[in-house]
This record gives structure tokens, C-alpha cells and sequence, in this order.
């Protein structure tokens, strides 16, 4: 290895699995610390305007929260984000180079952004641990994960998730086994198997009891700085204990952003959404 390539691969850290780095598809370009750009997206459904000239940009490693109230249209910003949804004009660039709006839902996957939905969607009568490697295998038949073996640097590799989520002790319990609050933690640990750079969640905290949404704050601050996390959530306790930027979507766009208070001391915020 020549000196410059060394120095490469020191500083991509979180490319030490081999067996992870993609071998096609395009780059993320982050030189100008961006990760995410929306700019003058509109969407109507039927005539309304869902999505109407959002802006919105996130910084590569940043955690950011987005709350509003029903129908801001939330969640359709990141069915855009993740190509599920094709907006009616405006651009999605996720980095310097890459065009979302080029691109097909798998493809957006593929090129490092995550999503997790409300709903957990983890295999219940397969292992923690099988469950993990169910989502880094290629190969999604659970008949041809059982056949597989795994390296051991893929072994290293869901044992580090487990750590990250906490699950380390259930990693042989089905997952049938655990707690909402427990799920929720192994779905984004199956995210995080596939090494997105932008992790998108989904009301993370509706259901888990206080215990859990502590553990749930500090889970999603570990992962920001490696990756960028977008979190929508309405628990208003729950942002306060994670929050550094916050936005306030309304009617589609951008009402507020700054800091929680900043967001709170808002007249325009309170109108419309705290003081509801
Ligand atoms: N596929 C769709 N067809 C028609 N209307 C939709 C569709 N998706 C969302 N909407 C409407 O767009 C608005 C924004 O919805 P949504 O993005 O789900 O808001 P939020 O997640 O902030 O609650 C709502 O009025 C909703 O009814
Ligand atoms: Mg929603």
C-alpha cells in the first residue's frame, strides 16, 4: 500500500470491513460538508400541496430532529428522500454528486441512506443475532443464510452492532422475545448492518416507556457523527433530550429552525403547533 493510500484508509474509519465497501455505484461526495440537500421541492396530491418549496439541507455527521404537526408533510419528505415519493419539481441531492430524483428507491438504498419506519418489521422467530445477519446478507432467503457461513469479519461485524444497540446479551433470544422498546433498537441495528451515511427514523419513541426513550436518545447520538440522522418525532420531551437543530415543517415548508428553544420561543411555532 503506497503512503497515500495508507493515509486513506486511515481516515475512512468506518470502512474497516472490507467486505462492506460497495464495489459499484456512485460515490458520496461530503467536501462541502452537506449531506443532504432539498431545494424547492413541491408534491400535490389531488391539488394540495403537500410539500410546497421546501428547503432543507443536513450536514454530513449532524443530528437533526423534524417536528410538526399532522399533515406537514413529514413523512413525505423523506418518501422524496428515499424515492418513493417523485416530487413535482425542485432537486434532492444526497451529497455533492449524487441526484436522488435519478434514482429508484433500491438504488437510494444502496447508495447509504436508511429508513426506518413506525412499524418494526424484524423477524420473529429468527435469533438477535440471525436477524442482524439476515439484513447484511446479499442474499435475503433465510434458506440461504442458514447454509451460508459467516467470515469473521462479518461475525465482528454484527457483534459490533450488537454492542451498538445493546443487544448483545439477547443475541440468541428470538426476537419474538423482546420488548417494543427492544425492537425498535434491532431494526435500526438491521439498518445500520447495511453502513448507511444518512439514517432516516420514523417516530422512534411511540410506545417505549421512559426507560426505553432514554436509551433511545443515546443510541441516536452515538450514531450522528459517523452518519447523519434525521429524526421525526412528536414526543416533545423526547426531542428536548437529543435535540441540536431542530426544524419545524408547516404546510409543507419550513416554518422555524435553530435550537429547541430557539424553535419554542417562536411566535409562529406556538401559533401553529405548540401551543395546539
Ligand atoms: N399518497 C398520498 N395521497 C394523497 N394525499 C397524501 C398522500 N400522502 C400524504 N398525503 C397528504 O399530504 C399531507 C402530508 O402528509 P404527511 O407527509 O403524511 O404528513 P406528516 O407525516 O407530517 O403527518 C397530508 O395532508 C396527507 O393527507
Ligand atoms: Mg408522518
Amino acid at each position: 500500500m503506497s503512503f497515500t493510500e495508507s493515509l486513506r484508509h486511515a481516515v475512512r474509519r468506518d470502512q474497516v470491513f472490507d467486505f462492506l465497501i460497495p464495489d459499484a455505484g456512485p460515490r458520496l461526495d461530503l467536501s462541502h460538508q452537506t449531506i443532504l440537500y432539498l431545494e424547492d421541492l413541491t408534491v400535490s396530491f389531488d391539488g394540495f400541496k403537500a410539500i410546497n418549496n421546501l428547503n432543507l439541507y443536513i450536514e454530513a455527521g449532524e443530528l437533526r430532529c423534524i417536528i410538526g404537526p399532522n399533515g406537514a408533510g413529514k413523512s413525505t419528505m423523506m418518501d422524496i428522500i428515499t424515492g418513493k415519493t417523485r416530487p413535482d419539481s425542485g432537486s434532492a441531492w444526497f451529497g455533492q454528486s449524487i441526484n436522488l430524483l435519478n434514482m429508484s428507491e433500491a438504488d437510494i438504498a444502496e447508495a447509504g441512506i436508511g429508513r426506518k419506519f413506525q412499524k418494526p418489521t424484524v423477524f420473529e422467530m429468527l435469533t438477535v443475532f440471525q436477524n442482524l445477519e439476515l439484513a447484511m446478507a446479499q442474499d435475503k432467503r433465510v434458506l440461504a443464510l442458514l447454509r451460508a457461513s459467516l467470515s469473521a469479519e462479518q461475525r465482528d461485524w454484527i457483534d459490533h452492532t450488537l454492542e451498538t444497540i445493546g443487544l448483545s446479551e439477547l443475541a440468541q433470544e428470538p426476537a419474538s422475545k423482546l420488548s417494543h422498546g427492544q425492537k425498535q433498537w434491532l431494526e435500526i441495528g438491521m439498518l445500520l448492518m447495511q453502513q448507511p451515511k444518512l439514517l432516516l427514523v420514523d417516530e422512534p419513541v411511540a410506545g417505549m416507556t421512559h426507560q426505553e426513550m432514554d436509551r433511545t436518545a443515546e443510541l441516536l447520538t452515538s450514531l450522528a457523527g459517523e452518519r447523519s440522522v434525521v429524526v421525526v418525532e412528536h414526543d416533545m420531551d423526547f426531542v428536548r433530550s437529543i435535540a441540536r437543530t431542530v426544524t419545524v415543517l408547516h404546510q409543507g415548508a419550513v416554518l422555524a429552525e435553530g435550537s429547541m428553544e430557539q424553535v419554542q420561543n417562536d411566535a409562529r411555532v406556538k401559533q401553529v403547533y405548540l401551543g395546539e
